[in-house]
């Protein structure tokens, strides 16, 4: 049952190489994707909306958080030339998909890089990401704590999540951990969430 999570460090499911067209109207990507990482027959609806809808990324330090093959990295990194996209995920093999796909498309700058990376900056002008809900709640919980607590100053994050696995609670326990979150959009079951500091940094998670 393991090794058949999207989410396995090294997943063992044998080579099924497939493609994913990404169409936006700012940007076309075509990218490799494998068994053993998320979705990897079609473009995620819940990516799909996050893309269409998400803020423009800005220059600087980015965070896509749990990158699969790669789709919002590169989309991020497309529209912004100017940032670096750290695109993080604990599957080698979706790492291994998104360095690919980001060469192919000639972006060099997306950097792939697993989550104990000491490379990986300390704070983040955006952080983007469709994320691994089926880890469980509390380890969900923490990933998210971790990674939020490295926006810089005045930056955002921009979540998708489909409301049957959680958004709304997910949203709600955002709010209570201190963060200022506005529901973006909401599409055949995807909520995307926008989510910013409202409080010093020193007090967040306070109230739990
Ligand atoms: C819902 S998928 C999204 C994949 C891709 N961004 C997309 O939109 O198609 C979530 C990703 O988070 C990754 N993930 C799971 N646990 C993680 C962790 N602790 N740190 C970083 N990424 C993780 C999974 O391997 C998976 O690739």
């Amino acid at each position: 049952m393991t090794s058949q999570h999207y989410f396995e460090p090294r997943p063992k499911a044998a080579h099924r190489p497939g493609l994913v067209r990404v169409v936006l109207p700012d940007v076309y990507l075509e990218l490799a994707t494998d068994s053993g990482v998320f979705s990897p027959g079609r473009l995620d609806p819940g990516t799909r909306l996050l893309l269409e809808r998400a803020p423009a990324p800005p220059a600087g330090d980015l965070l896509d958080l749990g990158c699969g093959y790669g789709p919002i990295a590169c989309v991020l990194a497309a529209r912004s030339p100017g940032a670096t996209v750290w695109a993080v995920d604990v599957n080698e093999r979706a790492l291994g998909l998104c360095a690919r796909n980001a060469e192919a498309a000639g972006l060099r700058n997306v950097r792939v890089a697993a989550p104990d990376d000491p490379a990986i900056p300390g704070r983040f002008a955006g952080i983007w990401s469709n994320p691994p809900v089926r880890i469980g709640k509390a380890p969900l919980h923490d990933l998210l704590r971790g990674w939020l607590s490295r926006l810089a100053p005045g930056a955002g994050a921009s979540l998708v999540m489909g409301r049957n696995l959680g958004a709304d609670s997910l949203h709600a326990w955002l709010e209570q951990e201190g963060w200022s979150v506005t529901r973006l959009a909401a599409r055949s079951g995807y909520r995307l969430l926008q989510v910013s500091p409202t409080i010093p940094e020193r007090t967040r998670g306070d109230s739990r």
